[in-house]
């Protein structure tokens, strides 16, 4: 199978398929690297019409998450999960508990967290098996925080001045990040496929959204929305993701570089979420804002670095990654996998 192939051409630590027919639940862990620390990422609750695509998504999002805790230089690993299951089943209580009882089977080297689908009262749920479980409080707002440190030094760095920023999506990330540009005096224009999120803004089709006249474009719905027929479309000079792994391939990131359009990747401008979540597991809240405020620091770097090298910020920003973890002993000893 060629996902087998996929584990060891990119270094992925574990790959967790889970069966409960009592419940029904077909669900995914995958663990890409916990080098830093245990591996923290959210449970996602959606239907995939082929298992395999649960499987790809649950890989791609746990690799991403490794990048992101690397580059917001948190102590945490990658990884995902995902319960191919519609988020309205009606069996979803007892998906989550069987789905937790797997996640309880691995001895703390997964910590889950809330994504698309799944909620803070979930993840209590979820705590009655699990002893250690994040966004038991809604991380969306350090995320949208963090996403417009990123637009500021993105905009800053390619001389853009932020008048007009279309936003993808209004839900919990997007509508805070609408507030916080709306309190700017930002213009904003908005798009949702839930016409009633949109109900008093400044709003155009979801079709026309990432192609609007703006200075920024913030995709906050969806991944995979920046395919190559988007980026053509493009008027913004500047994109800024609060969407996890927003490009449909990684080969965009150079194209959005050709075309002169700078762009920040996701997991470097929506690390906040994560950077809450680790405050919380932690017990302390202490550097919360001082860490996502960085996110401004580290975009600005890495896209220094992408223009000095040739290269584009997908690259840089990866490499950042993996600077990190080759300075790093190992979080779990060898031969002791759930410290
Ligand atoms: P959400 O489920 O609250 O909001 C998504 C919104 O996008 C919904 O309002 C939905 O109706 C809308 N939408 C879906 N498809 C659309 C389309 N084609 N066009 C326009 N709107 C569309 O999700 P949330 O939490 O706001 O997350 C958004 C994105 O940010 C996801 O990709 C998620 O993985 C990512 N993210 C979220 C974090 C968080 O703290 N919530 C942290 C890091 C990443």
């Amino acid at each position: 199978m060629s996902f087998l192939r996929d584990l060891r051409d990119r270094d992925f630590e574990q790959l967790v398929v889970c069966r409960d027919p009592a419940t029904g639940l077909e669900s995914v862990i995958a663990i890409h690297d916990t080098t830093l620390g245990p591996a923290l990422g959210g449970v996602r609750m959606r239907s995939y019409a082929d298992p395999e695509d649960a499987v790809r998504d649950a890989m791609n999002l746990a690799q991403a998450m490794t990048y992101k805790s690397a580059v917001a230089g948190l102590e945490l690993g990658g990884g995902k999960s995902v319960i191919n299951a519609p988020a309205d089943s009606p069996r979803r209580d007892d998906l989550l508990a069987a789905h937790a009882r797997f996640i309880a089977s691995l001895g703390g080297r997964y910590i889950p967290g809330a994504d698309m689908g799944t909620g803070a009262a979930d993840m209590d749920l979820i705590a009655r098996y699990v002893p250690r479980v994040s966004s038991r409080r809604d991380p969306s707002r350090f995320t949208a925080r963090g996403v417009l440190r990123a637009l500021d030094a993105a905009a800053s760095w390619a001389g853009v001045p932020v008048r007009r920023v279309a936003v993808q999506g209004l839900g919990k990330v997007g509508s805070h990040l609408v507030e916080l540009l709306r309190a700017r005096g930002v213009d904003v224009v908005v798009a949702d496929v839930d016409a009633s999120r949109v109900r008093g803004l400044d709003a155009v089709g979801v079709d026309e959204i990432l192609a609007a006249d703006v200075d920024v474009v913030c995709p906050c719905a969806a991944g995979g929305v920046l395919t190559e027929a988007v980026i053509d479309r493009l008027k913004a000079r500047v994109v800024v993701p609060g969407a996890n792994n927003a490009l449909a391939a990684d080969a965009d990131a150079a194209m959005l570089a050709a075309r002169g359009i700078v762009f920040v990747p996701d997991f470097v401008a929506n690390a906040g979420g994560v950077i809450a979540c680790e405050a919380e597991v932690k017990g302390t809240d202490d550097a919360i804002e001082a860490k996502i405020d960085a996110i401004g620091a580290t975009t600005e770097s890495i896209l220094e670095r992408a223009s000095r090298h040739g290269t584009d910020p997908l690259t840089e920003a990866r490499s950042l990654a993996a600077r990190r973890l080759s300075t790093h002993r190992p979080y779990f000893p060898a031969g002791d996998a759930t410290r």
